[in-house]
């Protein structure tokens, strides 16, 4: 009897939390179809890794093309190529937090999979370029120096090989990312001047400044 009593009751604690988890899950998908703009610290967060990302790649730039420059130039390069590194991961939980912005309802469903598709490859490039940046000075032996007392801890063990390898695939990817944002830049402005659909302005406004005009959808 206290048997069936104990398993009535734990089969009544499973349906509680299977209803609140339901319910979240929906809140969240309203709350996502329903919001016009990326949150404040997503945006913060995109203009200012915006920024960084295009200084460290000029940076890295400057470091293989001006020996005399050389040690200033990777004494900037380390320390904000690490910044990135924390900020992508803050900014990829912001991201799986909270709810981001849909697509227009009126944007072909290959192009909303494309857009989704090329973000996650640039947060996988974002997170890539400071880890084989690191992983490079420590297989050369090399210390990642952040300033002159914080040196931060070797990622692997030196090894000559690994050390080439990294340096290349450090290399590919950075010129690979250029490309990437020069075609999201490209798109982003087509619909901030041309199509004009409220997607530009998702990632520059605040929700009180939205136009009525936005053809993103209300639901
Ligand atoms: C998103 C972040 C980063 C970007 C966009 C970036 C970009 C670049 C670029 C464009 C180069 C020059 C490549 C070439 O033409 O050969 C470079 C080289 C280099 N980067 Fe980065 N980097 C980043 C993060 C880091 C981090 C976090 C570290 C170290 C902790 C690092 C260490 C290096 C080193 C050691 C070199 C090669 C220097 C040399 O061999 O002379 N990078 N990086
Ligand atoms: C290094 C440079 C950049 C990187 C790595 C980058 C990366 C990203 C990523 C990952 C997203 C998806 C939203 C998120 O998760 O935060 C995004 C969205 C966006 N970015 Fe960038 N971005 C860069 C530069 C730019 C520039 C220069 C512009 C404009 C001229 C721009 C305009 C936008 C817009 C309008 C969105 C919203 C798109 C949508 O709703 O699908 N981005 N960006």
């Amino acid at each position: 009897m206290s048997q069936q009593k104990n398993l009535k009751s734990g089969s009544r604690i499973r349906d509680w939390f299977k209803s609140v988890k339901i319910f979240k899950l929906r809140r969240r998908h309203i709350n996502r179809s329903l919001s016009l703009n990326f949150n404040l610290t997503g945006r913060i967060l995109h203009w200012l890794m915006a920024t960084l990302i295009l200084s460290t790649m000029f940076i890295g730039l400057g470091m293989m093309t001006s020996l005399s420059s050389r040690p200033w130039l990777i004494d900037l390069h380390i320390p904000i190529g690490v910044a990135i590194l924390f900020l992508c991961i803050l900014r990829f939980l912001n991201r799986i937090i909270n709810p981001i912005p849909a697509l227009p309802s009126d944007m072909p469903k290959i192009e909303k999979k494309m857009a989704h598709f090329m973000h996650w490859v640039m947060y996988a490039f974002m997170l890539a370029l400071p880890i084989t940046g690191w992983g490079q000075l420590s297989a050369g032996g090399f210390q990642a120096k952040l300033s002159q007392n914080i040196i931060l801890p070797s990622l692997i063990d030196q090894n000559p090989v690994l050390y080439a390898w990294l340096h290349d695939i450090h290399r590919g990817l950075a010129w690979s990312l250029f490309f990437i944002v020069v075609g999201h830049l490209s798109i982003a402005l087509l619909h901030a001047l041309v199509i004009k659909d409220g997607i530009f302005s998702s990632m520059t406004r605040g929700k009180g400044k939205i136009k009525k005009e936005t053809k993103r959808p209300s639901a």
